[in-house]
C-alpha cells in the first residue's frame, strides 16, 4: 500500500506514521504537512507547503497513491464555528477530493474525536465532516473518534496546553493496561489508534465511526 498521511508533525499523525512505516503491507508514505516531520526512513518521503490550501503546482506529486490518513487538527478553544471549520471542515474536504480525483480507488481515514456525536459547535462541524467523507466514494473509509491518548516514546502534542496536561500525567502511564482493560471507551495508544487507522484504510474496520471502544478492539 502507497500512503499519505497529514499531520504527522502532531501526536496522532506521529502515532500513525510510527506505525505505517513499521507495517509491512505499507509499501511507501508520502508525508504532507507544513514543516518536516523529522523522521528519516526508506520508505518515507515528504511534500512540504507552507499553506496546505495551496497545492495545485504539486498535483503530480500526488497520484500513484492507495490510501490516505488525515490527522491534521486544531483545537475549537477561542475560535468560532467559521474559524474553527476552515481548517476541520475545509481543508480535509478539500485535500479528501482532491486525492480522490488523482488517485480513483482510494481509501481514506479521518481522526475525529470523542464525542463529535454530541451538539456543540465543534461536534457538529465533525458531524459535517464525517457525514461528507461518508458519501464519497473511497474504496474504504471510516472516522475514528478517540478519546484520552497515550503518546508512544517520543511522541508529543503541538498543542501546548495539551503537551502541558501530558507531561501532568505521564505517571499516569503505567497503568495503561489497566486503564486500557477499565476504560476502553474514553482511553486509547498511539500504536492501537496508528494500527486502527491502518486497519480502515486496509478495509478491516466493521463500521464507519470507529469510538474509543472499537479503535481498541480493531487496533489491539
Ligand atoms: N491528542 C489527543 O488526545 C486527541 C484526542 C482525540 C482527538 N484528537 C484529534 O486528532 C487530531 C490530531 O490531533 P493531535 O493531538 O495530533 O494534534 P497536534 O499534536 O496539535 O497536531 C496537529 C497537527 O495538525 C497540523 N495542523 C494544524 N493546523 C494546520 C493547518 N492550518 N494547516 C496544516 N496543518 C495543520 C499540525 O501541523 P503543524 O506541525 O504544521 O502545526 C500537526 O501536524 C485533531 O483533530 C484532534 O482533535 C486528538
Amino acid at each position: 500500500m502507497k500512503l499519505v498521511i497529514f499531520g504527522a508533525t502532531g501526536m496522532v499523525g506521529a502515532g500513525v506514521l510510527r506505525e505505517a512505516l513499521a507495517a509491512r503491507d505499507v509499501e511507501a508514505v508520502l508525508s504532507v504537512g507544513r514543516r518536516s516531520c523529522g523522521v528519516a526512513h526508506p520508505k518515507l518521503r515528504e511534500l512540504l507547503l507552507s499553506e496546505l490550501f495551496d497545492f495545485a503546482a504539486v498535483e503530480d506529486q500526488l497520484t500513484g497513491h492507495d490510501a490516505c490518513i488525515w490527522a491534521v487538527g486544531i483545537s475549537s478553544v477561542g475560535l468560532d464555528e467559521a474559524a474553527y471549520a476552515k481548517v476541520t471542515e475545509e481543508l480535509t474536504l478539500t485535500w479528501a477530493r482532491a486525492l480522490l480525483r488523482l488517485n480513483p480507488g482510494l481509501s481514506f481515514c479521518y481522526c475525529s474525536a470523542l464525542g463529535a456525536g454530541g451538539r456543540s459547535m465543534w461536534a457538529r462541524v465533525r458531524q459535517r465532516v464525517e457525514g461528507s467523507l461518508r458519501a464519497m466514494p473511497f474504496r474504504h473509509a471510516g472516522a475514528v473518534r478517540p478519546g484520552f491518548i497515550r503518546p508512544g516514546p517520543g511522541i508529543r502534542s503541538r498543542t501546548r496546553a495539551y503537551q502541558a496536561g501530558l507531561v501532568l500525567l505521564s505517571p499516569l502511564f503505567v497503568f495503561v493496561p489497566l486503564l486500557l482493560r477499565a476504560l476502553p471507551g474514553l482511553f486509547t495508544t498511539s500504536e492501537r489508534l496508528g494500527r486502527a487507522m491502518l486497519r480502515v484504510v486496509e478495509g478491516r474496520a466493521d463500521r464507519f465511526i470507529l469510538e474509543s471502544a472499537d479503535i481498541n478492539r480493531i487496533g489491539g
